[in-house]
């Protein structure tokens, strides 16, 4: 009996050495839960009054806990350094982790959301900080990601590690909105490994004097051939159809033959979501993009910028496009 009580001490004292550095560095001692998973019988041991929890959160098929249990364990909680797994669940959204403001892994994976297969949206809706890898995948229902104010994926420590996001195989209704895209291809450290393949519908907005441009064509409603072939002489009129003066553009841009004078249109693009195709045209030079900092395409194996058959261009100048 002595001697495994001995044993049992040995094994929780190194287990927690071993796996608390992080916690440790961070957490008051009654605000780590070492539980390996959640449910009614390890419940009872979070950390539910702490405002900073270091924790391992496995939210799986074996978690038989209410969303409202959930909310009411989870609801002071604003920052979570350790690792989030909810996987296997019925759940119809993340929100009972509404209170999370920031997020802190510290290795590789660490915020995991996988087939979960009633939900609908992650909803969290207050994080903003998320420096952990970011995958969420095989959640047939979800159609939004549903985070708004998410923008920060670094770490409150100096150290600099890139943070690979990964969305992938959820509902065909799946889109990505262009204020979403917006703060993941201006955060530098954020790598997007896999996306979904489509931006949300919206119609042309102003914000705060920025124009935002919801240009109606798709790679498919174009059903262009992979290989763009020159026109049969069948103009989709696309070029016509865009507005002039936009600063941000969400759609497939055509420019072909007789869209030469109008391409001027395009003097205040900064931000293109989607593909810029210019084949068979006149023109001559390339100097209408030069505020273009971003094209941003969902199209997988499809180039965002493509020329083809334009004889007589000679000059190309897209002088603010950032690579990556
Ligand atoms: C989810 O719902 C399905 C069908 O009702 C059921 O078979 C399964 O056990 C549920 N899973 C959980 C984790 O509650
Ligand atoms: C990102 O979040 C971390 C952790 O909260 C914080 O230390 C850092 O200042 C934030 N960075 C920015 C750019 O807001
Ligand atoms: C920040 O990173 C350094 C170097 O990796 C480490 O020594 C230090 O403990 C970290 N600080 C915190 C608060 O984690
Ligand atoms: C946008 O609208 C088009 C046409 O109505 C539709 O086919 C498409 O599925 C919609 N896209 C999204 C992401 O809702
Ligand atoms: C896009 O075009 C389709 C068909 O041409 C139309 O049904 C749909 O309403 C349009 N969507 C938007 C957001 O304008």
């Amino acid at each position: 009996m002595l001697e495994n009580k001995l044993i049992f001490f040995f094994i929780s004292c190194f287990f927690k050495i071993d796996a608390s550095e992080f916690f440790s560095k961070r957490c008051e001692n009654n605000c780590i839960f070492t539980e390996e998973f959640l449910n009614s019988k390890t419940i009872k041991a979070f950390p539910s009054s702490c405002s900073t929890v270091c924790a391992d959160i496995k939210i799986d098929q074996n978690t038989d806990l209410s969303e409202e249990q959930l909310t009411e364990a989870f609801k002071t909680m604003k920052v979570l350094y350790g690792t989030l797994q909810v996987s296997n669940t019925n759940y119809t959204s993340g929100k009972f982790f509404k209170s999370l403001e920031v997020m802190e892994c510290e290795g590789i994976g660490g915020f995991t959301w996988s087939h979960n297969g009633e939900m609908t949206e992650m909803g969290l809706s207050n994080l903003i900080t998320c420096f952990c890898d970011i995958e969420i995948y095989s959640n047939s229902k979800m159609i939004r990601l549903n985070m708004p104010k998410l923008k920060n994926f670094s770490s409150s420590n100096s150290t600099i590690r890139q943070v690979e996001m990964i969305i992938s195989n959820l509902s065909p209704e799946f889109c990505i909105t262009i204020q979403e895209m917006q703060v993941f291809i201006s955060s530098k450290n954020l790598y997007m490994s896999r996306m979904p393949d489509k931006y949300c519908n919206f119609t042309t907005y102003f914000d705060s004097g920025v124009k935002h441009c919801f240009h109606n064509y798709t790679f498919k409603t174009l059903s262009l051939p992979s290989e763009y072939t020159p026109s049969n002489g069948l103009k989709t009129n696309n070029f016509k159809n865009l507005e002039s003066d936009c600063d941000t553009i969400c759609g497939v841009v055509l420019i072909e033959g007789g869209d030469e004078e109008m391409v001027h249109k395009l003097d205040k693009l900064q931000i293109l979501y989607g593909m810029l195709l210019i084949r068979v045209t006149e023109l001559t030079a390339v100097d209408f993009l030069s505020n273009l900092e971003y094209v941003a395409s969902l199209e997988a194996d499809q180039p965002a910028v493509y020329l083809k058959s334009n004889k007589n261009l000679n000059h190309i100048a897209i002088p603010r496009l950032k690579s990556n």
